[in-house]
């Protein structure tokens, strides 16, 4: 007997599903079809290796002062390169930008103006060892009249669209319009996005995620929560937390989009004048965007990071989110010292 299964859902027919369901409009999914096949792009470049000249340090540094490795200055420019032309972007801002970059106005540039912020290339001391890496971005509305920098200093939960793409064994590309977070596989055989997952986040979970070699940095609360988990089953917790770090935040966020968990990057005494490691523009708050939309928290510690205002295209920002039982008891901890 044959049995005939419906074709799967790709990132184009969901977009245009989702058109005609009145929830996003053509420019929206534009943006976002240009931003889905960027990430091809850039994927293609990744798969080929140290084939191509890709790898290793570009020799220079970003407004960051972090040195840009080459495929952090490519990914950069390949987004740029993808979104100048949709007709529906007034201007990009990126980690590898010092300044927003301000779009050519199109003669036929309808009403419908946005703004993408991304972290191009995400998780670059991974890149030379070829561990997961990923592309994150933001999209706002883009106000009226003249744009600065603080055009883009809107508060997370005016984000219009957020997701990532994973550059891993398969390509993902994990996205959200405000209805749920839908994962889509790149099909090799035919270069499409297919609908292959919805993400949520399990309340509870035995697994974190944390870079301990800053433990002696850590404010109490955070040396409190960890120390529990590490007692495991014998300890005030009463059970057994395993513990993962990909160092990609994309990597870390898609496992907890996948089986749950707690990703924290927290405030520490490192460096006192940065918040945290983590850039609230285009890290923390799409991130927290889609890990709210599947069901989780994400904070500062304090404040769910959507809620916050800010101040700085590259300001920073402690992070802490995921399954919403861990996070609760991680702010509690907070409020509590
Ligand atoms: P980027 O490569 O864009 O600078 O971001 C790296 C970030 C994030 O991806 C990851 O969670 C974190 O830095 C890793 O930090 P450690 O170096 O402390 O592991
Ligand atoms: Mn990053
Ligand atoms: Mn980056």
């Amino acid at each position: 007997m044959t049995v005939h299964s419906a074709p799967r859902a790709t990132l184009a027919s969901h977009l245009i599903a989702e058109i005609d369901a009145g929830r996003i409009g053509q420019g929206l999914a534009t943006v976002i079809l240009a931003i889905a096949a960027t990430t091809q792009r850039i994927a293609a470049a990744v798969g080929k290796g140290g084939m191509i000249d890709i790898l290793g340090s570009a020799g220079q540094e970003n407004v960051q002062g972090e040195v840009q490795k080459k495929l952090d200055v490519i990914s950069n420019q390949m987004m740029i390169d993808g979104l100048s032309a949709t007709g529906h972007l007034r201007a990009l801002a990126s980690e590898e930008m010092d300044d927003l970059l301000p779009l050519p106005e199109r003669s036929e540039a309808s009403d419908e103006q946005y703004l993408a912020l991304f972290d191009p290339l995400d998780g670059s001391t991974n890149i030379d060892i070829n561990a997961p890496i990923g592309t994150i971005f933001s999209v706002l509305k883009a106000p009226m009249g003249a744009l600065s920098n603080a055009s883009f200093l809107q508060a997370g939960r005016q984000q219009v669209t957020a997701g990532y793409a994973l550059y891993g064994p398969a390509t993902q590309f994990v996205l959200s319009t405000g209805k749920g977070v839908q994962a889509f596989t790149l099909s090799r055989e035919n270069g499409e996005y297919v609908l292959t997952a919805e993400l949520t986040i399990s309340a509870d979970t035995g697994e974190y995620a944390i870079n301990a070699s800053n433990q002696r940095f850590w404010e109490s609360p955070v040396q409190r929560y960890i120390a529990e988990c590490q007692a495991g089953s014998t300890g005030p917790r009463e059970r057994d937390f395993n513990m993962r770090w990909t160092g990609s935040m994309v990597g870390d966020v898609h496992r907890v989009l996948s089986r749950g968990g707690v990703f924290l990057y927290p405030r520490d005494t490192k460096q006192p004048p940065k918040a945290g490691r983590l850039r609230l523009m285009y890290e923390a708050n799409p991130m927290a965007m889609l890990v709210e939309q599947a069901g989780g928290m994400a904070t500062d510690a304090l404040t769910p990071l959507l809620d916050l205002v800010p101040t700085g295209l590259h300001q920073r920002v402690p992070v802490v989110l995921g399954s919403r039982n861990e996070v609760e008891r991680i702010v509690r901890y907070h409020a509590e010292s």
